[in-house]
């Protein structure tokens, strides 16, 4: 990440930081107890010294660790396993939304990771949305909806899943929430710059971040530059291609080559791409081993010639429609 640009400036005191105190209990309870056994057991999170990702400040002045799991399609005790094992793999940042299905999930996870020591609340930033249709008709019941079923006192950041009727009034709520600590920061999602330039001037809070489709077959350049132009995150959705996208992106030979030369993997080359054009991503990954692998990109660095030979594999190709 860029450290001359402000928004992407890191709190240096947590970049890299090895968290102390992680000790805490190994016995899990999983999903309203059910099957505990099932739940994978992280040999890292035995290690005292998690790393944890660099985080950035906002433009309301909150932190945000700069990379993160996504959990789209995640659902019951593998949810709450990715989420679990991705806390006790220093992952701080977990993104979930309404039309997952799995906020109950999610919420479960971070309780535990609390009661077992492994961070404490204030560390993990959660995302979640509320969707367009009745939700936006009805923006107050869908945000209670999720406080309910998260249940970790209040939402880190919500964001509007995408633009759509009623999207500015599911907002202006939004924005009461905020006022009342319920939700600390706001956002959007899948909005580009038509989109971005007509909502903006319409709200009274500035969007932390906005969540786009980004991977190297669709860097999207013009809308990443207008949005952190107007000093707002952004977050990649499918950082990795996209669950089902991914023949591909993950056997390309540019990044085989590049991955050769760090003795990374592809994977962790895609990641470190992302995080060095101050995109914070959010991969989604059911296996703990791939989890901690997503996290571990802070030990190395792509020359700029790497960079630009990412930035030639750009194909404009959206691999979902929104
Ligand atoms: N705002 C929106 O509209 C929107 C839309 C889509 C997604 N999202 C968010 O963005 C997140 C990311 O998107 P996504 O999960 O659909 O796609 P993705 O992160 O691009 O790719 C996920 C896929 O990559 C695989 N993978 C992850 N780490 C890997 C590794 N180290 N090696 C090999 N394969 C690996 C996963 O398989 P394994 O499970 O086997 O690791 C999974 O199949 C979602 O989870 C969701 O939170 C938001």
């Amino acid at each position: 990440m860029n450290m001359k640009c402000p928004l992407l400036l890191f709190v240096l005191l947590s970049g890299l930081l090895s968290q102390t105190g992680c000790a805490g209990s190994e016995q899990l309870s999983g999903l309203d107890n059910q099957e505990n056994s099932s739940i994978e057991q992280n040999p890292s999170s035995q290690n005292p010294s998690t790393k944890l990702a660099p985080t950035l400040v906002m433009n309301n002045g909150l932190t945000l660790p700069t990379a993160g799991i996504g959990t789209y399609s995640l659902h019951g005790q593998t949810c709450f396993n990715s989420v679990y094992s991705a806390l006790k793999s220093g992952v701080r940042l977990i993104d979930t939304a309404y039309m997952y299905g799995n906020e109950k999930e999610v919420g479960q996870a971070v309780r535990q990771a609390v009661a077992d020591g492994i961070c404490k609340r204030e560390d993990i930033t959660v995302i979640t949305k509320i969707y367009p249709g009745t939700q936006y008709e009805h923006p107050e019941e869908a945000i209670e909806q999720a406080l309910s079923k998260l249940d970790i006192g209040y939402i880190d950041i919500m964001l509007l899943h995408h633009p759509g009727t009623n999207d500015v009034k599911a907002y202006k709520a939004m924005e009461k929430y905020q006022a009342e600590g319920k939700i600390k920061s706001l956002g959007i999602s899948c909005f580009y710059v038509k989109e971005l330039s007509e909502f903006l001037p319409r709200v009274n809070v500035k969007p932390v971040l906005v969540q786009n489709e980004i991977h190297p077959y669709y860097q999207d350049t013009e809308v990443v530059d207008f949005i952190h132009k107007n000093d707002i995150v952004v977050q990649a959705w499918y950082p990795l291609g996209g669950r089902g996208f991914q023949d591909e992106l993950l056997k390309d030979p540019v990044l085989a080559d590049i991955a050769k030369a760090h003795g990374k993997s592809i994977v962790q080359v895609i990641l470190r791409w992302h995080w060095q054009r101050n995109v914070v991503a959010i991969p989604g990954s059911s296996n703990p081993a791939h989890i901690a692998e997503n996290h571990d990109i802070f030990d190395f660095e792509l020359t700029d010639d790497e960079m630009n030979r990412i930035a030639s594999l750009n194909r404009n190709e959206k691999h979902d429609w929104y």
